[in-house]
Formats: C-alpha cells, structure tokens, sequence
C-alpha cells in the first residue's frame, strides 16, 4: 500500500521518479506527489486522484528542474483523498520533503507536542509529523540520515520513510520498519522504491533491507545503518526479470497480460525442482528432513486469493501426508492464542511477500517455536526474509490488483511442498510422486487449452453486465475455487457475489436463488470421486428447479451435466485435486470481462491497493 520512489544520479529526477511511480501506482492511487532538490531549495506537486491527475498539474506548472527527488502514489489510511493529504509533506519552511507508507500509530501525540512548539501541520496524515520532526533533528545536527535515526527512534507503527533536504543537495535518506523498501545501485545513481518495478528500467542490482534500517543514497554510494547508526547488514541480488515484464506487452489491462501468462508461470514454478528420477528437489527448503519428519501439525496462513490457494492445499497435504492441517485467515490468526510449538510448520503464502496481516501472523508463530514456510513471489519481501524457508513461485511481476497468475503459482507450491513432505516422511512411493509431478508438468498446457476457449466466456460475462448478483458452488477442491471466483467477482465487478460449498446451500444460501440468477457451478471430475460428481449434478438440478441460470464449469466429456446447464464451460480433465489449476482460469476471465462490460477499471479496483502493508 502506498508507493514510493528516490532518485539521486544525472537524470531528470522528476522522469525518474514519475516513471517509477507509473509502475507503482498498483499500490494505491488515492493522489500522487512529488519533491525535486533544485538551486538550494524544494520544488513540490501533488494532486488527489490518480497520477494522471499530478502529470497534469505538472504539464501546466513545471517544476525546476533537478537531479535528486522523491514521490508517493497513496491509498489512504489516514485522511482523505485531497491534494493536502497527499504526500510529500513539508516542514513549515519548505526545508524538508518526506514521503511514507505505512501507520505512525503515535503521530496523535508527536502531533499534539509538535503544535505546543508552535508547528503548523495543515493535514490530517499520520505522516506530516515526521516532516517537522526531521526539520527539527536536521537543525542540530545538519546530516539528514542522523536526523532521519533519530527520529525514527521516536516512530511507533509500521513506516517506510524517504526523505529530501533542501540543505543536503544529492541526497536521499530512506528508513524501514515492516514495510518494503528496496534500493537500486545504478552507474553514477541510485533508486529507493517500495518495489524493484519502479526502477528496473534503470538497474536490476538491487539491496534488500532489513528491518530498522536507515539508508543514505549518494550517487556514488550506498550507505545503510541501523536505527543507533550502527552498522547493517543487508543483502545484495540481481533481479532476475527486465522491465519488459512489467509492461503490458501489447494487453489492454495487467490483468489480462497476467492471465494469458499462466501457462509460462505455472511451468516457471515447477522449474529445477524435479530432477531426472522425477524426484522432487527442493533445495531452498532449509528446514532439515528430520525437522519435518517430526511435524504432526500443518498450519496455513494467508489472506485473500492467497488463503484460497491455502484452502485448496489442505486437501492436498493431508491427502498426501496424513498429517492435519488447518488454514486460517492471517488477520484472525494470532488473536486466538493459536496451539503452535517446535512441531508444527506454519505456512505462509503472499504473492508480495510484505502482506502486514500474514507478517503478524507468521512472526507469531516463530515466537511459539514453529518453524515457518513461506511461499512467496517477491524476491527480497519481508515475509520470506523472516521466515525459516522459503518456496519462490518464478510467477514474474504481477502488477494488476486481482491475483491471477500469483494464484496458479501459489496452487503448484503448495502441491510441491505436499508431495515433499510425502516423499521426505515416507508416506508417498516414489512411484506415485513421479504421476503427480507428471500430471503437474501437463498442466500448463491444460491451462494453454482453456485460455484458447475462453470467448463464449467473455460473451457470456458480457451479457450478464446488468445483473446484481451471482453465486458460486464448488465441492471439495471445487469450494475454494467457488470463493476465489466469487472473489474475482466481488473486487472487480463490484457485484455481489458469493462462493458457497454446494452441499451447504440447502442449509440457508438456497434461498438467496431468485429466477434467472447467474450461479456458476464448479463440477468435479466424474471419474474417481464420481460421488462428489453425482451429488453436485444433484445441487445443479436443485438450482435450476427453483429457476437459477446454470453456468456449469465441468470436464470434457462430462455429459452428466449437459442437461441441466444453461451454459457450459468445457475444462479439460484433470485429477480432482489438480483440477483448481485449469478450473479457476475461466473464472478470471469472468470477471475481468463483466467488469469491462460494467466499465470498471481492471487493473485498478475501487478502495483496493495491491500489498496490504497495514493491518
Ligand atoms: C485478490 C487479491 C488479494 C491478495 C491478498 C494477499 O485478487 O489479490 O486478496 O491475494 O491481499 O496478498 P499477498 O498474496 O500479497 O499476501
């Protein structure tokens, strides 16, 4: 939530850092603003509303040009959307520019002291305070980074600061406590950004910081420090995609770029982790084989999409492993007093890696002894930093709010992870990890199959642009898969929808049910578990009685159903615990069409920001 940018070097830093915030602005989009070091003084533009509304300010006011600057694209916590609001804040002599992600949970009272001292803060932000604070600090001291220690150390919450002094030419001080901060090293200059899309178009060298760390960017060096001034540690990682990957390539939407990448993505995930035998090697797994062959009890955590992709996990852990797991919403999980000890392995799922909610919850479940999991997309993210291990998805960069690819990818790492713990607790023959891993390996060009069918989708998703509501089913698998497309739904269409497990709606949803209403039915495959297949064509039948409009998600070659859909959307087959892979996609699609159908913005959902970095 919130993105922000730094630049120090020869170029124009307003391009810069515009350029940057461009890519940022999946993060939040509330207003925009930026601060440019220029003849000794601060230059400053910000806007409510999207960027495209600060470049036009910027089009009819110029500002000096200059070399170093700072920028923030928001999505607001505290105080409104308004041009005051948006960041950067100044102190009251126009010294000092700063720019946050994050929650200051003091500034009421930093606040309070600051105007006994005669400051006059003129917004509502939590992060204004911080300007004046640092003017005060860099008065007696003159060294911004000092300032900037200093007055973090005053800081409670979770905060990313970047900051400029008009009295520090070609410099640019950045501090981090629990949200994301990454820094770019380039020829002669240097980048801050919340995200390593804002500058890849400069430099895929990249630092990752810790947390409590301050950092001073000069255009020949990068200095990092703690809190006291201390010396840090960081680690330094080349960034393994290139600005074209945080393009749109030709789409009209992220979104839909994303979609249509699946296939790739899906096949990235499994990629080096299966060797010759057809065994699996997962080398980043650091938590030793006899650590997890004492686990007696899986706990999973997430939130969104990716507690969807968790949900479908558990049948596959304990199908495969016998051993019980549970999933639970990360924002729930440490306020139950959660039974966690050594013998439990905590998995954490997050495509961004900086997810607040599920940061909480897995720094809670370290306290308690069990070790964490994470699996996570972002390379350098908070998440998998503070964790024991870490399982990457290789799903690229995804930069449209809906998860779409991150999901697939997340779906095959928990599929590994299942099968790993199968193969390193003996509860699964080699033999049949070789069939699982043969039919994951098929799935991407399943998946290249359904993209390739998806038209009847879109002219069904466009013809139902004036209905309230839809409801979705699902069974077993099929449940979550239910909730994640009634969640596509919901935060792209603005329509209400729900997921519901099909056996559950004779106990109150059926009554929602009104003539001609759109309910989409996930159908498990009618071989092997054909009970779960008859028993939902019996749910199709109960429906459509009471005068649903059926839209039937099932196998090729499942004729079972043709009689009772009103419109059927072919998947091919698939084992049934694999089958989310191939069945969510016409869902995505769903949605993304009936939302351009409704004339929303896809990439950009109202109210919604990409990485959730506050609780
Ligand atoms: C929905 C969506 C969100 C995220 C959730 C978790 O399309 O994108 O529900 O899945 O905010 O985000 P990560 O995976 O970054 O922890």
């Amino acid at each position: 939530m919130c993105g922000i940018v730094g630049y120090v070097g020869p170029q124009s830093a307003l391009d810069v850092v515009t350029a940057g915030l461009k890519r940022l602005e999946y993060r939040g989009y509330d207003s925009a603003g930026v601060a440019v070091q220029a003849d000794g003084q601060l230059a400053t533009a910000k806007k409510a509303g999207k960027l495209v509304n600060l470049e036009k300010e910027l089009a009819d006011r110029p500002l000096p040009a200059g070399t170093t600057g700072i920028g923030h694209t928001r999505w607001a916590t505290h105080g409104g959307p308004t041009d005051a609001n948006a960041h950067p804040h100044i102190d009251n002599a126009g010294r000092v520019a700063v720019v946050h992600n994050g929650i200051i949970e003091n500034f009421a009272a930093l606040r309070e002291e600051l105007t006994e001292r005669g400051h006059e803060l003129g917004s509502e932000t939590d992060t204004e305070v911080v300007a004046h604070l640092l003017a005060e600090e860099f008065s007696g001291c003159a060294d911004l980074a000092e300032a900037m220690r200093l007055v973090c150390r005053r800081l409670e919450g979770a905060f990313t600061l970047v900051a400029v002094h008009a009295d520090e030419p070609d410099v640019v001080v950045g501090a981090r406590r629990n949200s994301p901060l990454v820094v770019g090293v380039g020829e002669g200059e240097a980048f801050l950004a919340s995200d390593v899309a804002a500058f890849i178009a400069h430099t895929r060298e990249a630092v990752e910081l810790g947390q409590d760390q301050v950092v001073e960017l000069r255009r020949d060096r990068v200095t990092v420090t703690d809190f006291d001034g201390g010396t840090a540690d960081v680690r330094a990682y080349h960034v393994d995609w290139d600005a074209s990957a945080a393009e749109k390539g030709g789409y009209d939407y992220f979104m839909l770029k994303e979609i249509a990448e699946q296939p790739k993505a899906v096949a990235d995930t499994l990629l080096g982790r299966i060797d010759a035998a057809g065994s699996l090697t997962l080398d980043e797994v650091r938590i030793p084989a006899n650590v997890l062959r004492e686990v007696d009890k899986i706990v999973i955590v997430a939130c969104g999409t990716a507690f969807h992709a968790g949900l479908i996990a558990k049948y596959a852990i304990e199908h495969w492993t016998r051993v019980p797991c549970e999933v639970e919403l990360a924002s729930e999980f440490r306020y139950r007093d959660p039974i966690l000890d050594q013998q439990t392995l905590v998995v954490a799922i997050s495509q961004s890696g900086e997810t607040m909610d599920t940061l909480m919850a897995l720094r809670h479940a370290r306290e308690q002894g069990a070790k964490v999991l994470a699996i996570c997309n972002t390379n350098g993210s908070t998440i998998p930093r503070e964790s024991d291990a870490v399982l990457y998805t290789h799903a690229g960069p995804e930069v449209a709010v809906a998860s779409t690819k991150a999901f697939l990818t997340q779906l095959v790492a928990c599929y590994l992870v299942a099968l790993y713990l199968g193969q390193v607790r003996g509860t699964k023959w080699a033999d049949e990890i070789r069939a699982v891993v043969r039919d994951l390996s098929s799935v991407s060009g399943a998946v290249e199959r359904v993209l390739e069918t998806m038209e009847p989708v879109r002219e069904l998703a466009r013809s139902l642009a004036e209905k309230n509501t839809v409801l979705f089913l699902g069974r077993h698998v099929g449940y979550p898969v239910a909730l994640e497309g009634a969640l596509k739904l919901k935060e792209l269409a603005y329509m209400h929808a729900e997921g519901f497990a099909a056996g559950e709606l004779k106990h109150g949803p059926i009554a929602l049910v009104e003539d001609d209403m759109p309910v989409v039915v996930v159908v498990p495959s009618p071989r092997g578990r054909s009970v779960l297949h008859d028993k939902i064509v019996s749910n199709i039948q109960e429906i459509r009685a009471r005068g649903a409009r059926t839209i039937v998600i099932a196998e090729e070659g499942d004729e079972a159903v043709v009689p009772y859909a009103d419109h059927l959307i072919r998947i091919p087959a698939t084992p049934t615990l694999l089958q989310p892979l191939v069945a969510t996609v016409p869902l995505q699609v769903f949605a993304c069409e009936l939302a351009t159908a409704r004339g929303n913005e896809v990439d950009q959902p109202r109210n919604l920001a990409k990485s959730v970095t506050v609780e």
